[in-house]
């Protein structure tokens, strides 16, 4: 997809839709929109009291070319333009692009801009709009028998701010690519998405952009690095496991690096702690985390932001079998810290808490670890909230933030020590599961006694990271929150 900002349209071709924004309310329509209805012979104020078209927010109206060499021309409800802010824009946007997909025309023109919102300006309209433009191109067909096509698009977007348009454009262009990334990697399944193929995917990154370097960690160096926790998920598996680490270099070698870390179980079957058949197959989406570390580190190739980030990725599949850790065992972390296996579904701690460690010897900024770690979060939050836990409110609050304005929420969890005791083990220093209670909040305490050293928050999005049902697939969230959050944060 192309995008770029234009002050006033010229689009006259066949191909051509363009499509006009307008609110419910006749009164408050900015000129500019005035004079394009006008231009395009459209009485607004009658055509909502028909009733078919009432400018609702979402709503999209198709105006057939009045003649074979015009465009056609689409009307885009956005409710009354008092309430309209980032929610409703980004509701009516995706409206549009529903609408839009299967009409598969060249080129679009977009009047959207010269409506105010009451919380965002150009920059961010525009950022909207392309990462919406281009999330929805995408569509799972890898290792289906039939491709669709895809339409190679050219969006013009109307502004008066060409500048603050264009940019917003590029940085939201380069979310919806790493979103659909992030989406890829995680709807693979789980055989052909393995730890050796991850790693796989780094070398590429690595090959295709001089700003990234990649390091990748086998079985042997890992176990030559005492990393017992990460090894025992493995242990079941004929996968390997792999300690993916990538670099980001776009500041000076001095800055000290922001750390990622993704949860990377490509298949969790809960091991010999085996989880019930049903719905078993959406475990291939344990490896979200690892997903959206791969679509962010995308991101920043295309944005080059001034700043330093690792990333790393624990990739690892957890299977039963007769060399699997059993429930009971005890091993050893990185950390020295020795961890009682009580529950070998409990894994993904596991993998984290090694190489969360392992993140010490970057001297990092911050350390942000993203999992598809309990289903008590999903209990928790549901689908629309990412939980996030920190021992850093500053950390915390610049994440929340973050996901405000991305549109990729997270609501802050507590970590109080009171929970802790939830982990106490007869037989090692720490236990792998807390017990019914609070499930993502003893998660978090368990990854917390491993990151002591550094500014820390875990992301939790069991929750949102993929969609159940017909419309089953990954989301590829939180790859816009962590996107915003690494900008946020470069020079
Ligand atoms: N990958 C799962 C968490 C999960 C479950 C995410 C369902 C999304 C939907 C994780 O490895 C897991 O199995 N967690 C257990 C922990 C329990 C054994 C303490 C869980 O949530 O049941
Ligand atoms: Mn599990
Ligand atoms: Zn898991």
């Amino acid at each position: 997809m192309k995008f770029s900002a234009k002050k006033v349209s010229t689009q006259k071709s066949n191909q051509a839709c363009t499509v006009i924004a307008t609110p419910s309310d006749v009164k408050a329509l900015p000129a500019q929109t005035k004079k394009a209805l006008s231009d395009a012979g459209i009485d607004l104020k009658h055509l909502y009291s028909q009733e078919e078209f009432t400018g609702k927010a979402g709503q999209v109206l198709t105006v057939p070319a009045a003649n074979p060499k015009a465009g056609k021309l689409l009307l885009l409800g956005m409710g009354e333009s008092k309430k309209l802010d980032v929610t409703t824009f980004r509701k009516s946007i995706k409206a549009l692009t529903t609408a839009l997909k299967k009409a598969k025309d060249k080129s679009i023109t977009l009047m959207v801009d010269a409506l105010e919102l009451s919380d965002a300006d150009t920059e961010q309209k525009a950022r909207i709009t392309a990462e919406t433009f281009e999330h929805s191109r995408y569509q799972f067909d890898t290792t289906k028998s039939t491709k669709q096509k895809a339409v190679n698009a050219s969006v013009t977007y109307i502004s008066d701010n060409t500048k603050a348009a264009n940019k917003g454009l590029t940085i939201g262009q380069a979310t919806g690519e790493g979103m659909n990334i992030a989406r890829e990697l995680g709807n693979l399944p789980g055989n052909v998405c393995t730890p050796k193929y991850l790693s796989k995917q780094a070398k590429k990154l690595a090959s295709s952009s001089k700003a990234v370097s990649t390091q990748i960690l086998s079985e042997k160096q890992m176990k030559a690095l005492g990393m017992g926790s990460l090894l025992s998920v493995s242990a079941g598996s004929v996968e390997e496991a792999q300690l993916i680490v990538m670099h980001y270099n776009g500041a000076a070698k001095s800055t000290k690096p922001h750390v990622i870390v993704g949860k990377g179980i490509t298949f969790d079957t809960g091991g010999i702690s085996l989880k019930p058949g049903g719905a078993m197959d959406e475990m291939k989406f344990d490896m979200c985390g690892a997903a959206s570390v791969f679509g962010t580190m995308h991101t920043l190739t295309r944005l080059l932001p001034k700043i330093n980030v690792v990333a790393i990725v624990a990739a690892a599949e957890n299977m039963p079998s007769g060399i699997a850790t059993k429930p009971g065992d005890v091993v050893t972390s990185m950390s020295g810290q020795t961890i009682e296996v009580l529950n070998t579904d409990a894994e993904g701690r596991l993998v984290l808490c090694d190489a969360l460690t392992y993140a010490e010897r970057f001297k990092p900024k911050s350390v942000v670890d993203i999992a598809t770690l309990t289903g008590a979060c999903v209990v928790a939050l549901g689908s629309h909230a990412t939980g996030l836990f920190s021992n850093d409110d500053e950390l915390a609050a610049s994440l929340l933030e973050a996901g405000q304005t991305a549109g990729d929420k997270a609501w802050h969890m507590p970590l109080w020590d009171e929970y802790q005791k939830q982990l106490d083990s007869n037989f090692a220093d720490i236990a792998n599961i807390g017990g019914r209670e609070a499930g993502s909040v003893t998660a978090a305490c368990f990854l917390s006694r491993f990151t002591k050293k550094y500014k820390w928050a875990h992301l939790d999005i069991a929750g949102t990271a993929w969609l159940h049902g017909g419309a089953k697939g990954a989301t590829g969230r939180p790859v816009p929150l962590l996107t915003e959050y690494l900008l946020n944060h470069s020079a």
